[in-house]
């Protein structure tokens, strides 16, 4: 009987601990899904084309930010834009697709810190601010993205 019991604790621990492996590494791949509620937050987004006019003063900031300007530089900013303006469109619950490529692989090897980190969601707040984006619609944005953080900072 004590055996048995045994075995018992011991199955349900190692149930236990496969969840808690598998979960964050399955949350990891996926770390901002859509969610059909931020569509209020969407439309005060400007929908689609409010997103796709945001990433051109986005990107205006990162190049102007020493912080940021040689991460960007000398990459395809019209495409990383398009990404950018896919993505938040499907966090926001909106109507698209997103077809970058995933977070983790496309940060891997850029080096990227806290500070780097911190520079980027810096320049986007400029960026909503320029764009009138209400302090709250961007706070909900900002809350999706900042799980990301485990997806693109390789570096403390
Ligand atoms: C929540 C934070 C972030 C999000 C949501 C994000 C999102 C994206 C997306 C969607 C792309 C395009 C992927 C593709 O090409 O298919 C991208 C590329 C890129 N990101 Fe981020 N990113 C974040 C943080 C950062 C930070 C902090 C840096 C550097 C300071 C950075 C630097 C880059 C660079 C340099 C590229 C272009 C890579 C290449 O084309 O080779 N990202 N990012």
């Amino acid at each position: 009987m004590k055996t048995i019991y045994k075995l018992a604790t011991r199955l349900s621990l190692m149930v236990l601990i496969g969840v808690a492996v598998v979960a964050p590494i399955h949350a990891a791949e996926n770390p901002a899904p859509a969610d059909p509620s931020l569509l209020p937050v969407f439309e005060q987004f400007g929908g689609k084309p409010g997103l796709d006019a945001l990433m051109e003063d986005f990107m205006i900031k990162l190049i102007e930010d020493p912080r940021t300007r040689n991460y960007f530089a000398e990459v395809d900013q019209k495409h990383v834009k398009a990404m950018l303006a896919e993505q938040f469109c499907v966090i926001l619950g909106g109507p698209c697709t997103y077809t970058g490529k995933d977070m983790k692989e496309t940060h891997a090897k850029l080096s990227i810190n806290e500070g780097g980190f911190n520079a980027l969601v810096e320049d986007l707040q400029l960026a909503m601010d320029m764009h009138k984006i209400p302090f709250r619609a961007q706070n909900k944005l900002l809350g999706k993205l900042a799980p990301m953080h485990r997806e693109v900072v390789t570096l403390p």
